[in-house]
């Protein structure tokens, strides 16, 4: 097991925490949160980071006093939620569509300070519509496709044609270019992370020169993944980076290269509740907290600290853990365990349990666990 909680200590949380639970160590939490703001700051860059990952207000506060510019979101009904808790510079990363959502969108907007994404000029049309009669301009940006080819424009001349049609748009203004290159999840190491996080910059570079022989200047050029923004952020042209994951890292992370064991501050405690065979450890935390994701990844449904074991298989209440037979866990033990997807886990508990140096435990809200809509 890693310098986080001695086996007195493991034992002495479990005592205090029912299971399955979130666990965050509050030291490696302050310092990964420290150390995105101090990449951004040595690079002239804005950090606003995604709290999709960890969908609370609470971290969103932390994240802001560290340095962070704003947040960003996925999801309408998490910006909704921060701003009533007070957080009032949003970037919803997303494209909105649903007329109930532009509804909501527009009373936000009479509020807040938001933007959002967009990537085809019906999305306009739909935006000029909720949007008409309205006394300030709603700031968007474009996305652009780096390569993960979910949503966003190509950088060519069909980009120049949709910023051209937010600028002549008597509701929107053209704030600025966003995109997410998610693909390096699937990068076989660091190395072609770095290719992709390169990319991305130059990518990013690119259309804003593209953009800019067409006469038309943006603000913002906005960048980020957790496995990308070290190398992305290098470049020149890049103005804000958005990563999300890295307040926690997870075990998808640590695959990838781009976080150690050591780095990450969140877990699942769970404790063992049979052991029906000796190679066979059986655990309460199953898809309901460890979630299925990254799995063919990771090559397991998480990583266990303190158990010699491969978390084999998951149903919804139960682990399955494969473990040597003189691994010494029996029932009524704990097992700590760092998630495949942290932002996936967070999704999945109602309550983070902070843990600080002196052991002191307290419940933190997961505010916006849920909110998809
Ligand atoms: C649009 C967008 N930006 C930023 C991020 C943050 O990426 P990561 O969680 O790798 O830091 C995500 C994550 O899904 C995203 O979808």
């Amino acid at each position: 097991m890693t310098n986080l909680f001695n086996k007195n200590q493991l034992r002495s949380l479990h005592r205090q925490i029912d299971t399955p639970a979130l666990i965050v160590h509050e030291g490696r939490l302050s310092e990964n949160i420290r150390q995105m703001q101090s990449l951004a700051d040595s690079n002239n860059a804005a950090l606003r980071p995604h709290t999709k990952t960890h969908k609370s207000v609470y971290l969103a506060k932390l994240q802001l006093k560290a340095g962070a510019k704003g947040i960003t979101v996925a999801k309408l009904s998490e910006a909704e939620i921060m701003f009533r808790s007070g957080v009032n510079d949003i970037f919803i990363a997303n494209q909105i569509t649903h007329p109930l959502k532009l509804k909501r969108l527009r009373e936000l907007r009479r509020k807040a300070k938001v933007i959002i994404g967009l990537d085809d000029p019906l999305q306009i049309k739909l935006l000029e519509q909720a949007f008409k009669n309205e006394k300030t301009l709603l700031p968007v940006r474009i996305e652009i496709n780096s390569g993960l080819n979910r949503c966003g424009v190509k950088v060519d001349q069909s980009l120049v044609e949709l910023a051209k049609k937010v600028v002549k748009s008597p509701c929107l203004k053209l704030e600025g270019l966003f995109t997410h290159a998610g693909h390096v999840y699937a990068a076989k190491s660091d190395g072609e992370a770095a290719e992709i996080g390169r990319r991305e910059g130059e990518i990013m570079e690119h259309a804003r020169n593209l953009l800019k022989e067409s006469g038309i200047c943006v603000n913002t050029i906005s960048v980020g993944s957790t496995p990308t923004v070290k190398y992305s952020v290098q470049n020149p042209q890049v103005t804000e980076i958005r990563p999300g994951n890295y307040v926690f890292y997870d075990a998808m992370q640590i695959k990838l290269g781009s976080a150690t064991v050591d780095q990450c501050s969140l877990f699942v405690l769970s404790t063992v509740v049979s052991r029906p065979e000796p190679d066979r450890i059986v655990i309460d935390a199953g898809s309901k907290a460890l979630n299925t994701d990254g799995a063919n990844m990771t090559g397991a449904f998480g990583l266990p600290l303190n158990v010699s074991g491969k978390i084999v298989r998951l149903s919804e209440e139960h682990g399955i853990l494969e473990a040597a037979g003189s691994c010494a866990a029996q029932i009524g033990d704990p097992v700590l365990i760092i998630p495949n997807h942290a932002c996936v886990a967070a999704n999945l508990f109602d309550y983070y349990y902070f843990v600080d140096e002196n052991l002191k435990i307290r419940q933190i809200t997961i505010d916006a666990r849920g909110k998809s809509q």
